[in-house]
């Protein structure tokens, strides 16, 4: 037995996300996991007052620890972001990045997990028409390992290219066709880089995890009959490493767009999905939706060194002034779930993931998007179980 006592970087950041994370850390606490928690500053409260949404504090901390459990943060445009900054810091030059896509890049969480699976009982699981008219609801057990790092969202990126960049594109014959003609003031140009190095590491991710899990397949979801380069890359690349590693798993292939058409039609035939940053992005999401949406999407973020366990919202602000929080923790409690697998505590995972289970399929305990309500207010009044309340109730499951 491992009896060490953990260290955990709480990262609560903005509106929601803070009440997710406590709720979830007292969670954690009744299911039998033993951990300090050090409080890692990040958000907007930091933009404003530093002029720093991810302080280096933040940053020396998760060097230290090793494992972070983030709530949520909020973003803005950049001329919002500027606005809300304190005065004394307007003179400065300060730009506003998000700190979740900083700690990405700063500790290179290249890989990021999303799983979505169907709790039976939930009402907002996915149903279709089946043969007869029948109603039918499909159980889905998808994992999406995204690239996290690189590609459509590596931020190498200009308007007006700067004339190297310029001559480097023109040299390419297609851009001459297609696009010689453009002015160069005209063009936006965002580049789609996928590196071997990094492909590599998402795709045995992958396959590791499908046979470590026991699914049947690996699928690369991508587009190389169209981006040749880099989608053509990354499948053959992972037509190789099945052949020499891992011939026990499938390796299917489909591309984005077709893939987001049958999402709806055969969702329960998929196990494990690879894809690019952006592709990954998007075939999450869409999954998410099956499974119950925003109060149900969990992920991690790995690096070599450094993970970051997170819920897939955001800081809904809307809801972040309510006297009672009225959102669902399941999707924290879920990324908590992750984060106990991967620091080798898959015993309390499961009781969590039970109670879970049992909750949910009971149906008596329910938050406001579990009942269909639109989030306001008074949807505790109305039946709606507070945060507060459905965290009590998972903890009494246990
Ligand atoms: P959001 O995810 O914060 O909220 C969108 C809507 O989803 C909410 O209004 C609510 O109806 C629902 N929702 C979200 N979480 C829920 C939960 N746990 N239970 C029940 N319903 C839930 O996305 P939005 O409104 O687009 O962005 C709000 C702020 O969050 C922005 O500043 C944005 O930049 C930031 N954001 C941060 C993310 C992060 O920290 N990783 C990810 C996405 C957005
Ligand atoms: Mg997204």
């Amino acid at each position: 037995m491992n009896m060490k006592r953990r260290t955990i970087v709480a990262l609560p950041g903005d509106g929601i996300g803070r009440v997710v994370l406590e709720e979830t850390i007292r969670l954690l606490g009744h299911a039998g996991f033993e951990a300090d928690y050090v409080e890692g500053d990040i958000g907007w409260e930091f933009w404003k007052r530093e002029g720093n949404p991810l302080p280096d504090r933040t940053i020396d901390l998760l060097e230290k620890h090793k494992i972070g459990l983030f709530g949520a943060i909020t973003s803005k445009p950049k001329d919002a972001a500027f606005q809300e900054l304190d005065p004394a810091l307007k003179e400065k030059g300060l730009v506003y990045s998000s700190p979740i896509v900083g700690l990405r890049q700063h500790f290179n969480l290249d890989i990021c997990i999303r799983p979505c699976k169907t709790y039976p009982g939930n009402p907002l699981n996915f149903i279709r028409r089946g043969a007869g008219n029948a109603i039918e609801e499909p159980e889905i057990d998808v994992v999406i390992f995204r690239q996290n790092t690189e590609g459509l969202y590596g931020g190498v990126e200009w308007s007006n290219p700067p004339d190297l960049v310029y001559q480097g594109l023109a040299s390419h014959p297609k851009f001459v066709k297609n696009f010689g003609h453009v002015p160069k003031e005209e063009l936006s140009v965002s580049t789609r880089i996928f590196t071997k190095k990094a492909t590599e590491r998402i795709l045995r991710a992958a396959f590791e995890h499908a046979r470590r899990y026991g699914y049947k397949s690996v699928t690369v979801c991508e587009k190389p009959n169209v981006i040749r380069e880099t989608s053509g890359m990354m499948y053959k690349m992972a037509q190789e490493i099945q052949e020499a590693d891992f011939p026990g798993t499938e390796l299917w292939n489909t591309n984005i767009d077709a893939q987001m058409m049958w999402l709806t039609k055969n969702p329960e035939n998929y196990g494990v999905i690879v894809a690019g940053n952006m592709f990954g992005d998007i075939v999450s999401d869409g999954f998410a939706g099956l499974i119950g949406g925003l109060g149900f999407a969990c992920s991690a973020n790995l690096g070599r060194d450094v993970s970051v366990f997170e819920p897939t919202h955001g800081s809904a602000p809307k809801y972040a002034g309510f006297p009672e929080s009225i959102v669902n923790p399941i999707a924290m409690v879920e990324s908590a779930c992750m984060m106990l697998d991967h620091i080798g505590e898959p015993g309390i995972s499961k009781k969590i993931r039970g109670s879970i289970a049992r909750v949910i399929l009971e149906g008596r305990v329910r938050t406001y998007d579990m009942m269909k309500m639109s989030g306001s207010a008074d949807v505790i009044g109305k039946g709606a179980a507070s945060t507060r309340q459905m965290t009590d109730t998972l903890i009494e499951n246990l």
